[in-house]
């Protein structure tokens, strides 16, 4: 097994930007597993499929095949050979992800590929069940959080920046009701696990969260 680095959070947390840089620093690969659910959504989406239509996620979840690869050092999520990477970033798509991710079928699908990826290399990956389920063993966990407000100013922002027209209190009102559907689904729910390490980026920076995971190795 190579070094395992688990974060798991909340959205909004800052997961994926502070493991990107960790990655970077320490040589390491990121994966990104939101991404794959995000995959997984899409093609649910594109079926015509609604989040509360269950058993048809159940089936046709089995013919999306999600494999991910790098391209200069940035991950790339294919769907069914397909390059989604610029399609899988919308609200749309991360509520729907929210909704099918409870699906067991979806889960058994993308633990399996998430634990091949880390069995043979180093790896920081960030999600809602890494150190909980998907790598039990690895040898540094965090619980990656921040304030709700915080985390949707943050999105606010990052939307603000792509020209996407928004409203901050309706952010925060969906990071607060996609917590809810994360925390409290019956499969894997996001909590933080027994031997992780809580750091709460409120008051950080992404360099001072980024060492601060470093400095547990
Ligand atoms: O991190 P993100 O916003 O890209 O994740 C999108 C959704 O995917 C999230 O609301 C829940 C689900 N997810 C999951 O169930 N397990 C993971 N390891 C990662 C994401």
């Amino acid at each position: 097994m190579g070094m395992n680095i688990a974060i798991d959070g909340p959205a909004g947390a800052g997961k994926s930007t502070i493991a990107k840089r960790i990655a970077k620093k320490l040589g390491y690969i990121y994966v990104d597993t939101g991404a794959m659910y995000r995959a997984m959504a899409l093609f649910l989406l594109r079926e015509k499929i609604k989040p509360s239509e269950t058993e048809k996620i159940d089936v046709k979840c089995q013919e999306a095949d999600i494999s991910i690869g790098y391209e200069n050092g940035e991950q790339i999520v294919y769907l069914n050979g397909e390059n989604v990477n610029g399609l899988i970033r919308t609200e749309e798509v991360g509520n729907m992800a929210s909704a099918s991710s409870p699906n067991p079928n979806v889960r058994r699908k993308l633990v399996e590929l998430q634990q091949k990826l880390a069995s043979d290399q180093d790896v920081v990956m960030d999600g809602r069940d890494i150190g909980t389920c998907v790598l039990p063993k690895a040898q540094v966990k965090v619980y990656l959080t921040a304030d709700s407000r915080v985390r949707a100013e943050r999105r606010y922002r990052e939307l603000e920046e792509r020209g996407v027209d928004c409203n901050l209190g309706e952010i925060e009102k969906d990071i607060i009701e996609r917590d809810h559907q994360d925390m409290t689904r019956e499969i894997s729910p996001l909590r933080q696990a027994e031997d992780a390490v809580l750091i709460d980026s409120s008051h950080m920076t992404i360099e001072e969260a980024a060492e601060a995971v470093i400095s547990l190795l």
